[in-house]
C-alpha cells in the first residue's frame, strides 16, 4: 500500500481524475460512492468462489456481531448491490454510474501491483446492445487519448460467449491441455482440472508455446454471441477506436459473458493491464435484482499515472506568495493580508516562525514561492514593504497598501483570478 505525498504526484492524480470525470459526466454517467466494506458474501457470489480474488486475495474480517465483511476487492459488485438497493427497488432498471476509490487485494506486491490500489470504473445497466459495449470502450479510448497515452496502450478485445458456449469451449480446451500437461507446472496442471480457461493467461513459457495450437473460444460461439461480437467490432471501427482481438483474454472474475476487453501498456512489464472490463448480463439478477444486463470497465490509477511523465503538467500555475514578517508587529500586519490575497486567487503562506530573514528566504525558495512580501521595522516606519520577485531575485520597496494591486498587475488576470 502506498502513500501519495509528492505534490507533483498528487497533482497528476487530480488531473487524471478530472479528465475521467469530465468524459464520463459528458456521457451521462453519475457518480456513485459506496462503502469500502461490504458483506464478504457479495464478492463470493459475484466475483466467484473459485477465483484467485476470493480464494486468496480478499481482506476479510468479522465485525463485533460476527458478520463476515470484506474490504472491497473491486467495484462492480458494490455498484450492482447499490443499484439493486436504490434503483431497481423503485422500478428503475437502467442507469449509468461511475465510481472511484481504493480497492483491496492481498496479492503478491510487485511493480505496478499493490494491495490497496485505486480504480475509476463505469457500469452501464439496462442494455444488452453491442453498441453500448462499443460506446463504453470508446469512452476508455477517449480517456487514454486525453491523458496523452493513446500510443502507449493497446486495446485487446475478445468474446466469452454465453455460459453454454463457454461450457463447450471449456471441455474442448481441457481435453487439449490434458494431452500436453506433462510439460507444465503442478499449479497449471491443477488449473486444467478446475479452471482450464485461466490457463490461457498463464505466464509459463511452456504453456504459452502449447497454446498456439489450442482451440479458440471464437470457434465455439453461438450465432447470437458471434453477431454480438461482430457488432461491437463494427461500432469500434465506426468510432475509429483501434483494437486487436486476443482470444486469450478470459478475465479473472466470473461474472463476464460476451464482450471482454483490456487495455495493455507494454511499457509496464508483467503488470501491464491498465484498464479492463466486459459485459455481465446475469450479475444483477444473481445479486437479487431483476433481469437487467450490464457492461462496464475499470482503470487502475497507479498504472495509468505511472505512464504519464510528471513534467507533463509542470507546476501548479497558481501564483505563490510568501509573506515574511521580521518582527511580531510585522507578522500581525501581514496576517491581515492573508485573506485578501487568498480571495484574489493566490496561494499564500505566512511564515511567522522566528525572525531570521535568511531562514525565511530558504523556506520560501523551498516552497517555490513566486513572490515574497517582506516586512520589518525599517520598512514599516515608512509605510512600505519589500516586494521580491523570487524567480529573478530582484526586489523593490512598495507602499504596504499596494501589495494586492501590485501582485494583480504581475499576473495575467485570467490565471490569477482562476
Ligand atoms: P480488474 O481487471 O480486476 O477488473 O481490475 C481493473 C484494473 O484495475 C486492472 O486493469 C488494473 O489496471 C487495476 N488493478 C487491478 N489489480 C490491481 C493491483 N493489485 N494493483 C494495481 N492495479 C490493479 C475489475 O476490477 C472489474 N471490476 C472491472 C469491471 C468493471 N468490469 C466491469 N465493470
Amino acid at each position: 500500500m502506498e502513500d501519495l505525498y509528492q505534490p507533483e504526484q498528487v497533482r497528476l492524480w487530480h488531473w487524471v481524475e478530472a479528465r475521467a470525470r469530465k468524459i464520463l459526466e459528458g456521457a451521462g454517467f453519475q457518480e456513485l460512492r459506496t462503502p469500502v466494506i461490504e458483506e464478504a458474501g457479495l464478492f463470493e457470489r459475484s466475483v466467484g468462489e473459485h477465483t484467485d480474488i476470493v480464494e486468496k486475495e480478499m481482506y476479510t474480517l468479522e465485525d463485533r456481531n460476527g458478520k463476515r465483511l470484506a474490504l472491497r476487492p473491486e467495484g462492480t459488485a458494490s455498484v450492482v448491490r447499490a443499484f439493486v438497493e436504490h434503483f431497481t427497488s423503485h422500478n428503475v432498471s437502467e442507469g449509468r454510474f461511475y465510481y472511484q476509490g481504493p480497492m483491496y487485494r492481498y496479492e503478491r506486491p510487485q511493480k505496478g501491483r499493490f494491495r490497496q490500489f485505486y480504480q475509476i470504473g463505469v457500469e452501464n445497466f439496462g442494455s444488452n446492445h453491442p453498441l453500448v459495449d462499443a460506446e463504453l470502450i470508446a469512452l476508455g479510448h477517449q480517456f487514454f487519448k486525453e491523458v496523452g497515452l493513446e500510443d502507449q496502450v493497446e486495446l485487446q478485445i475478445n468474446s466469452l460467449g454465453s455460459s453454454a458456449c463457454r461450457e463447450k469451449y471449456r471441455n474442448a480446451l481441457q481435453e487439449f491441455l490434458r494431452t500436453v500437461q506433462q510439460d507444465f507446472s503442478p499449479e497449471t496442471r491443477e488449473r486444467i482440472q478446475h479452471n482450464p480457461l485461466r490457463v490461457l493467461d498463464s505466464k509459463e513459457e511452456a504453456v504459452q508455446n502449447h497454446l498456439q495450437k489450442a482451440p479458440s473460444i471464437l470457434d465455439f460461439l453461438s450465432t447470437e454471441a458471434r453477431e454480438h461480437f461482430a457488432e461491437v467490432q463494427w461500432g469500434l471501427k465506426e468510432l475509429e477506436v483501434p483494437f486487436v482481438i486476443n482470444t486469450r483474454i478470459v478475465r479473472g472474475l466470473d461474472y463476464y459473458e460476451n464482450s471482454v476487453f483490456e487495455w495493455k501498456a507494454a511499457r509496464l512489464g508483467a503488470q501491464n493491464a491498465v484498464a479492463a472490463g466486459g459485459r455481465y448480463n446475469h450479475l444483477v439478477k444473481d445479486l437479487g435484482g431483476p433481469d437487467v444486463p450490464g457492461v462496464g470497465f475499470a482503470l487502475g490509477m497507479e498504472r495509468v499515472v505511472s505512464l504519464i511523465p510528471p513534467e507533463r503538467l509542470g507546476r501548479d500555475p497558481t501564483p505563490r506568495v510568501y509573506l515574511m514578517g521580521l518582527d511580531s508587529q510585522a507578522n500581525r500586519e501581514l496576517f491581515f493580508q492573508l485573506r485578501e490575497l487568498r480571495e484574489a486567487g493566490a496561494q499564500v503562506y505566512l511564515d511567522v516562525e522566528g525572525t531570521s530573514l535568511k531562514s525565511k528566504m530558504r523556506r520560501a525558495a523551498k516552497w517555490e514561492a513566486d513572490w515574497a512580501i517582506i516586512s520589518g521595522p525599517e520598512e514599516r516606519g515608512k509605510g512600505m514593504v519589500m516586494f521580491r520577485n523570487m524567480k529573478e531575485s530582484t526586489q523593490e520597496e512598495i507602499p504596504a497598501d499596494e501589495i494586492l494591486s501590485r501582485l494583480l498587475s504581475k499576473f495575467p488576470t485570467k490565471t490569477f483570478l482562476l
